[in-house]
């Protein structure tokens, strides 16, 4: 079983390794993508340059990040491909989704990335390290964005039935606890909330942004679940891990957080039957033996990291990359992305997502809603 697994997963990994060498280089594909555009909120996991023209010590656009990266160092906190990156390739598009701080033409109809490192549903996650742009900010950018379709394709009616078809991908939350609860010398939410109604009131807050996005033409949508924030080399470094191999105290935040969101999603399908909202169970994907997939280092990044566990600018990283889960003190390697991106887009367990995949929910006909009068 376990053998099988690992023939599995580095099968698929070879085989979009492969299939990007014809991504990049831009042949020309009739292909159509399986979705007209993709649209992307999110935080550093995410982010592929927003944060670039930003004050803050949340932004990576040197060398040796994008080591892996065709273009070198773009902002993506990774040597190589972002999970979305992957993602966008198994949707068929022939590009990356642009980050909205630099999408200045009609690409924008196909997808804009707004992504954020440091950036939280709450506004004030991530202060401590500069700029960033929260959720509600992102919104307000998909705001400018959708604007800008209606103005492109004409007509009000046309842009609202493109937006209708499009994927749009949110992940939020980490943040909120790793960049705000769990720093309790810059932020009074752990003296405020306990654990419990922390999680509550984020998701209370989660919710309306979703509604939002709704409000906006969002009707496939698929809402990343918080990972193993406690077993990033970064959290164990700065908690210690009292005998266990992770941080529990993190790890256990990330799944009361991630129970109500999938609480959420049962919520959203149940109150709007023209859209489909889906979980990606990121938290029991990241949960597996990383070694039998061919990891081989957990617990270290390939990188030597700064004082806030990033990378340190233009020192030469570990050779062999696909060795690594991490490639810095808190994001995975391209190797750990092309897993986690083939796993949300085609569930490899029934539990990777919830309650479809991006390959089937990408594949719906939604009806528009029929109001009863
Ligand atoms: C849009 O941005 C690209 C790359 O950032 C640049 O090459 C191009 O000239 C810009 N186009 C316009 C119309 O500003
Ligand atoms: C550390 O582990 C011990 C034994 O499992 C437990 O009693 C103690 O409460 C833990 N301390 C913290 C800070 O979690
Ligand atoms: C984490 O959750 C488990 C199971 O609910 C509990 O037994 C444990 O004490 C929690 N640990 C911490 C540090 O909160
Ligand atoms: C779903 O509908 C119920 C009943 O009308 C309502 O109380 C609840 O707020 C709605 N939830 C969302 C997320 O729209
Ligand atoms: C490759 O990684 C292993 C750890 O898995 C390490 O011991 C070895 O020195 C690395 N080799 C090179 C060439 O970096
Ligand atoms: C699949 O998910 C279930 C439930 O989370 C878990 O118990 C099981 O170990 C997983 N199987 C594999 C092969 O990852």
């Amino acid at each position: 079983m376990a053998c099988g697994m690992k023939l599995l997963l580095v099968a698929t990994a070879l085989s979009l390794a492969l299939s990007t060498q014809h991504f990049v280089q831009g042949k020309p594909q009739v292909r159509e993508p399986q979705v007209p555009c993709f649209f992307i909120f999110g935080d550093s996991v995410s982010d592929n340059g927003n944060n670039n023209l930003l004050p803050t010590f949340a932004k990576v656009n040197y060398s040796p990040y994008g080591v892996d990266f065709p273009q070198g160092p773009t902002g993506r906190f990774c040597n190589g491909r972002n999970i979305v990156d992957v993602l966008a390739e198994l949707l068929g598009f022939e590009n990356y989704i642009p980050p909205f701080a630099y999408a200045n033409g009609s690409e924008i109809v196909k997808g804009v990335n707004y992504a954020s490192g440091a950036a939280g549903i709450r506004k004030e996650s991530g202060r401590q390290l500069g700029a960033r742009i929260s959720m509600g900010e992102q919104l307000k950018n998909h705001r400018t964005t959708v604007l800008r379709i209606i103005d492109i394709l004409g007509k009000r009616s046309l842009a609202k039935k493109h937006l209708n078809k499009c994927l749009y991908s949110v992940g939020m939350g980490s943040n909120d606890y790793i960049n705000n609860y769990f720093l309790p010398q810059y932020y009074q939410t752990s003296k405020k909330y306990t654990l419990e109604e922390y999680a509550e009131v984020l998701i209370k807050q989660y919710t309306q942004q979703i509604l939002r996005l709704r409000k906006y033409g969002a009707r496939k949508v698929s809402l990343v679940g918080l990972g193993l924030i406690g077993c990033t080399p970064d959290a164990i470094k700065t908690y210690g891990t009292n005998g266990s191999s992770c941080v529990e105290k993190l790890n256990n935040a990330s799944q009361q957080f991630n129970q109500k969101l999938v609480a959420l999603v049962d919520e959203l399908n149940t109150n709007f039957t023209d859209s489909k909202f889906i979980y990606v169970n990121s938290y029991e994907m990241g949960s597996g033996d990383p070694t039998l997939v061919g990891f081989k280092v957990l617990d270290a990044g390939c990188c030597e990291v700064d004082q806030y566990g990033q990378c340190a600018p233009n020192k030469t990283p570990c050779q062999n990359r696909t060795d690594y889960v991490f490639w810095d003190g808190f994001h995975p390697s391209e190797a750990s992305n092309l897993i986690s991106a083939s796993r949300t887009y085609s569930a490899y367990n029934a539990s990777d997502t919830y309650p479809m995949d991006i390959s089937h929910l990408v594949q719906l006909q939604l009806e528009p809603q029929v109001t009863a009068i």
